[in-house]
């Protein structure tokens, strides 16, 4: 009896059977210098081999940076509290940066600390991506986040040492801002892959990377199972 080979395509689709879509963010401005940016393609790469079919958008906050909100594009986003005349004020930018996120299931986002921050190109962004009636709402019950059911992971770079437990984990504004910025929205799946101390020499600084570069495999996990469809 001869032997009928059959070939399967796994694509992974959300509810809506659309390809799953990865939003791919850096904002460091070190270039190809960048470990954050290192980080966060690999963390990307590791995706794309586990998950088939799995659509990249890209956005490099550095070098094609979205303006911070200011008081002429404010009424874009809070027309409640529009100052001048808002007729004709457009925010193209921030409208896609929000398009973008809120299409994704997965982010992935580089982000070094700068003065125990984030940077400022990264903030300008959160500044498009939190707004009321989108990504979370008022009521009386106090706020509510919109936009669960997302995984966020974070490439977190840092000079210094700030990991709980560390003398300095009290100036740490980058990673529990972020965390905190996410869970306002509703997302809960967060994941920080981290390489810290990387100003304490060029050996620590390669441990940190490898130790960061390692810790990827374990978060990136098979997505749930009923996001699973098999295609022939
Ligand atoms: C403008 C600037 C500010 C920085 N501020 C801090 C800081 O407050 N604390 C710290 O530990 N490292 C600080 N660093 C060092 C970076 O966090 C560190 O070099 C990190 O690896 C940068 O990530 P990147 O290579 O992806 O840009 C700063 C670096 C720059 C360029």
């Amino acid at each position: 009896m001869g032997t009928v080979t059959y070939l399967v395509q796994v694509t992974i689709f959300d509810h809506g059977c659309n390809p799953m879509k990865l939003l791919h963010i850096d904002s460091s401005i070190s270039g190809g210098a960048s470990i954050s940016r290192h980080l966060s393609a690999a963390i990307v790469t590791a995706l794309i081999e586990a998950t088939p079919g799995l659509e990249i958008i890209r956005r490099d906050l550095d070098a094609d940076p979205i303006p911070h909100l200011d008081h002429k594009l404010l009424p874009t986003i809070r027309p409640d509290i529009t100052t001048g005349t808002a007729i004709g004020i457009r925010d193209d930018k921030g409208a896609t940066a929000l398009d973008e996120f809120l299409s994704a299931d997965i982010v992935v986002i580089g982000a070094p600390m700068y003065n125990f921050t984030i940077p400022s190109q990264l903030k300008a962004w959160i500044d498009r991506i939190l707004v009321g009636g989108k990504t979370f709402s008022y009521s009386e019950a106090g706020p509510r986040g919109l936009a669960g059911g997302k995984k966020v992971i974070i490439a977190s770079s840092r000079g210094g040492l700030y990991a709980p437990g560390m003398p300095y984990a009290a100036n740490d504004f980058q990673e529990p801002y972020l965390r905190a910025v996410f869970r306002f929205i509703g997302i809960e799946d967060i994941e920080i892959i981290r390489a810290e101390g990387t100003a304490f020499g060029p050996d620590h600084r390669e441990a940190a990377i490898q130790a960061a570069l390692g810790d990827i495999a374990s978060i990136v996990a098979a997505p749930a199972p009923e996001r699973i469809a098999l295609t022939a």
